[in-house]
């Protein structure tokens, strides 16, 4: 039973970490969101934040909008708008943490903590993973379209190595 539940949230959380994200919006324009967790709230004050600062230009591709990305470039499917989202629920839920682990709160494209730029190196290794090692596994069902995101080893905490 306990396995079960486990397998049913990782599904659930690979669904929305992948590029495509799913959300709604409600009457304000403000965002918000089903699964709430107890940082969600901290989290969604940044995002509009961010949202607000960025207005009009949300459906760009990311890299044209935002000053200092080095690893997530180049992608078409990535709008500003989705780079955000991915911030929240791709990054920060699945790690448990809140935007200030690796961000200064306001210069979001500092790169003052350490912590984000291993982000960076974790974000490439997950890329090298599902492209290269993945796919060169022999015997695995394939048809399920088997990835690795964050939260297959962190599941919802920032060291997953902590005991
Ligand atoms: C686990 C670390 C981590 C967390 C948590 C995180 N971010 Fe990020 N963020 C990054 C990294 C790494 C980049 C740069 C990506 C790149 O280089 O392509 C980034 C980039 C950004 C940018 C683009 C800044 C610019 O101009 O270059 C914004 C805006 C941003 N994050 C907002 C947020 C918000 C809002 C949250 C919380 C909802 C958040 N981030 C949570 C690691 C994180
Ligand atoms: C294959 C397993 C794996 C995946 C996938 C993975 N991580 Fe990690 N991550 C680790 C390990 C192991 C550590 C080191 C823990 C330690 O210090 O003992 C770590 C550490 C980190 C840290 C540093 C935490 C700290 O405070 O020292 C950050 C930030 C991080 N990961 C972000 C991410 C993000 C964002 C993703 C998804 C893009 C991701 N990780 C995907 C295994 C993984």
């Amino acid at each position: 039973m306990r396995l079960l539940f486990v397998a049913l949230t990782t599904i659930t959380f690979v669904g929305i970490s992948a590029f495509a994200v799913t959300h709604r919006e409600n009457g304000s324009g403000n965002i918000s969101l089903s699964n709430e967790d107890s940082l969600e709230a901290d989290r969604m004050k940044y995002m509009n934040e961010v949202m607000a600062s960025i207005k009009g230009r949300e459906k760009m591709q990311a890299d044209s909008v935002f000053k200092n990305l080095k690893v997530i470039k180049g992608e078409s499917s990535v709008s500003a708008e989705h780079l955000l989202w991915m911030m929240n629920w791709g990054w920060s839920a699945e790690l448990g943490v809140s935007c200030s682990y690796c961000h200064v709160i306001g210069k979001w494209e500092s790169d003052s903590l350490g912590t984000k730029d291993i982000a960076r190196g974790m974000w490439n290794m997950r890329v090298k993973i599902n492209k290269e090692i993945l796919p060169g596994i022999t015997g695995m069902n394939y048809d399920k379209n088997p990835a690795v995101s964050c939260i297959t080893c962190h599941r919802g905490s920032p060291i997953p190595t902590a005991k």
